[in-house]
């Protein structure tokens, strides 16, 4: 079979992780998704600025919107971000051509994701975005394949990792904001202006396609009440460890009476909540179905592995194509381990 074969717009943490992951795995996703996964050309701002991995082997387009256009472009991987812009242009390039497209731009779907949701069903193409939400946590995939069938009164959680690593090391080393900000920088975590993450623009970006989610309605961003972290200090943050509380970052959503209602602010989350005990640049998500009960879904939420994690698993459902395979690959693929001593364990 032909694999399946990549125009992946942006190099920076995410896209860096993408080819790193696309390398070191790439045997087992060519099993899983019954083809290689291949990046045929990429596009990035700064061509020489060292990645740590060999991109030598792949074309260069200067106009990332190209890579729509190109022959050798099945899927187009969207790492640019950014609401507007290069993203927004190459996102409807790609869609127009009936091509898939794969982001992890939440910012891009909070603002524009039912135009291009519209793009996508008009020209049968497929739009993937489990990266945008919750960075490594397959939540996209919960509630739209796992919970699909419950009424969904409440959706909440850290949708954050910049804030909650921040709020963790405040706490648990009595550090300023400052301090751990730039640290959070420096892993990976923090957005291109990390004013988004701090004033919870970012959390309400991925709120926004949450609810959307969860109470199949049209994504409402402008609807979003946003508070961030920025006046939280560690005076508070002792307060509630005296009062039995954590300080976090929490998105809420719910639905009622033809109402939407979603909210982003600092929360005292008690401690026997285990949203409480999500920390660093962990993210967590809670959905509350009428028929699954409370779902919590926890993982990594920011940085390049566990973003890579998730832009790859959509390129795979993209490459198996409609007839996924039941085990995960074909049952004629599958390895046949030899049966540990169970007791030597
Ligand atoms: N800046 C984001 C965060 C990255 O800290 O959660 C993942 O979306």
């Amino acid at each position: 079979t032909n694999p399946l074969r990549i125009g992946l717009a942006g190099l920076g943490t995410v896209g860096g992780g993408v080819v790193a992951l696309l390398d070191a795995n790439a045997e087992l996703i060519a099993r899983r998704a019954g083809r290689g996964i291949v990046v045929s050309a990429v596009s990035a701002r700064d061509r020489n600025r060292g990645r740590g991995v060999d991109l030598s082997r792949f074309a260069w387009v200067d106009d990332a919107t190209e890579l729509a256009g190109r022959d050798d472009v099945d899927v187009v991987v969207e790492l640019i971000g950014g609401s507007d812009g290069p993203a927004l242009t190459l996102a409807r390039a790609t869609l127009g051509r009936a091509k898939a497209l794969v982001t992890a731009n939440k910012a891009m779907l909070a603002h524009h994701g039912l135009e291009l949701g519209d793009l996508a069903e008009a020209n049968g193409a497929a739009l993937k975005y489990e990266a945008a939400v919750a960075g490594g946590i397959p939540v996209i995939k919960g509630l739209r394949e796992g919970a699909a069938a419950n009424g969904i009164t409440r959706v909440y959680g850290i949708l954050n990792g910049t804030c909650n690593y921040i709020l963790t090391r405040m706490e648990a080393e009595g550090l300023s904001f400052g301090a751990v900000l730039a640290d959070a920088q420096a892993q990976g975590y923090a957005e291109a202006d990390p004013s988004f993450d701090i004033d919870g623009i970012d959390a309400a970006h991925k709120l926004s396609i949450l609810s959307g989610l969860a109470f199949a309605s049209r994504i409402d961003f402008a609807g979003v009440a946003a508070e961030g972290v920025r006046a939280v200090d560690s005076a508070d943050i002792d307060h509630a460890a005296t009062l039995g509380y954590r300080i976090k970052l929490v998105g809420l959503a719910s639905a009622a009476d033809g109402k939407l209602f979603q909210r982003v602010h600092p929360c005292l989350v008690p401690l026997a909540h285990p949203l409480a005990h999500v920390e660093g640049a962990l993210n967590a998500v809670v959905v509350e179905g009428d028929f699954a009960g409370r779902l919590f879904f926890s993982g990594p939420g920011a940085g390049a592995g566990p973003t890579a994690s998730a832009v790859v698993a959509d390129l795979i459902d993209i490459a198996r194509g409609p007839a996924q395979p039941a085990f995960g690959m074909p049952v004629a693929a599958l390895t046949q381990f030899e049966t540990a001593d169970q007791a030597s364990h």
